[in-house]
């Protein structure tokens, strides 16, 4: 039986509050891959993290979704799970546009750190490649966070070649003007993004090399688990750039990610073709004894899926979270 002293290392655990999105990202999903399960209710979704917290250690709690912020009611989910891993890091991904409203109330109720997508700072571009996003709302979401007081706040701008002469420069600008970490992701062929990945992929060290070109060479800061970081002088303010590269480099090793979907299915990995279903049984008798079984089953097909996995699933990171 998995019992904590059966595991050597504690987990990251991403959440799906809702596999809804109010955007509709190119690279995403398409309006077909639309998704409209209501999400776990806040108490089975409880049950299950606290099932697991008693079998592992959660060291750290990702929100996502879909875009976690459509749920109704997430402030107060985030102030159970709060008391729920008193110690544990609780973060969120968001696409932003819903944030300004919500972020102080998010950050009193415990949320420590916030990741906003953020592909482009022209919003005619925005507008193109969400479907109709208005990028004000995201950049008053930003200063709304930054007022909040987060922990930390890093801002995701996925590679993409049509954006790419402007996109780069201009995010590593807004970077360093506004003093948030800026990631960029290589472009994963998934979901919508494998639709266009032959003709939109960006390879993290072309655009490094991009970069270079226009704000001189960076100092290298120590990386984080999947990220390769760089400090970029921009006019004599500093811009932390990182590079999350799935494809060029993947960073299987170490990964201690485990996902759970708005209907609370376990994936071990991003990629993993397999899930496990740990929402709670109507009567919820067993319904621990469910967590533990698909726990140890996922934790360890994880490991195999890191030595093994060559595929990419169609599913988008709307359905899986993000
Ligand atoms: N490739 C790379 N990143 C993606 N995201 C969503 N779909 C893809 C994809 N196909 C990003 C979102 C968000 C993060 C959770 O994942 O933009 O920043």
């Amino acid at each position: 039986m998995l019992g904590k002293e059966s595991v050597t290392s504690p987990v990251y655990l991403r959440l799906s509050v809702t596999d809804r999105c109010n955007l509709l990202c190119r690279y995403c999903r398409t309006d077909a891959q639309n998704l409209t399960a209501p999400g776990l209710p806040d108490e089975a979704m409880l049950r299950i993290v606290s099932a697991m917290a008693r079998l592992v250690s959660i060291r750290k709690l990702r929100l996502t979704g879909g875009e976690p912020l459509v749920r109704v009611g997430l402030p107060a989910l985030v102030r159970k799970l709060r008391g729920l891993l008193p110690k544990a890091e609780l973060a969120m991904t968001t696409n932003g546009t819903l944030l300004h409203a919500a972020a102080a109330t998010l950050r009193d109720h415990g949320l420590d750190t916030v990741n906003i997508s953020l592909d482009t700072t022209h919003p005619a571009r925005f507008a193109h490649l969400t479907g109709g996003g208005q990028l004000d709302a995201v950049l008053a979401g930003v200063q709304a966070a930054r007022r909040a007081g987060f922990e930390r706040i890093k801002l995701n701008a996925v590679l993409l070649r049509s954006l790419r002469d402007e996109q780069l420069s201009d995010l590593v600008r807004f970077a360093a003007w506004c003093g948030c970490e800026l990631r960029f992701l290589e472009l994963m062929p998934i979901g919508a993004g494998a639709l266009i990945y032959a003709r939109e992929r960006v390879p993290a060290d072309e655009a490094l090399a991009e970069l270079r070109r226009a704000f001189g060479h960076p100092a290298e800061l120590p990386r984080s688990s999947n990220s390769r970081r760089y400090r970029f002088d921009v006019d004599g303010t500093a811009a932390t750039v990182g590079f999350i590269a799935p494809v060029s480099y993947p960073f299987c090793t170490g990964c201690d990610r485990l996902r759970l979907d708005a209907r609370g299915r376990l994936y071990p990995c991003l990629r993993s073709t397999e899930a496990w279903d740990l929402a709670p049984y109507p009567s919820d008798c067993h319904s621990d004894l469910k967590v533990r079984i698909g726990l140890r089953a996922a934790m360890s097909r994880k490991n195999a899926i890191q030595a093994t996995q060559r595929v990419w699933p169609a599913r988008s990171m709307a359905a899986t979270g993000g």
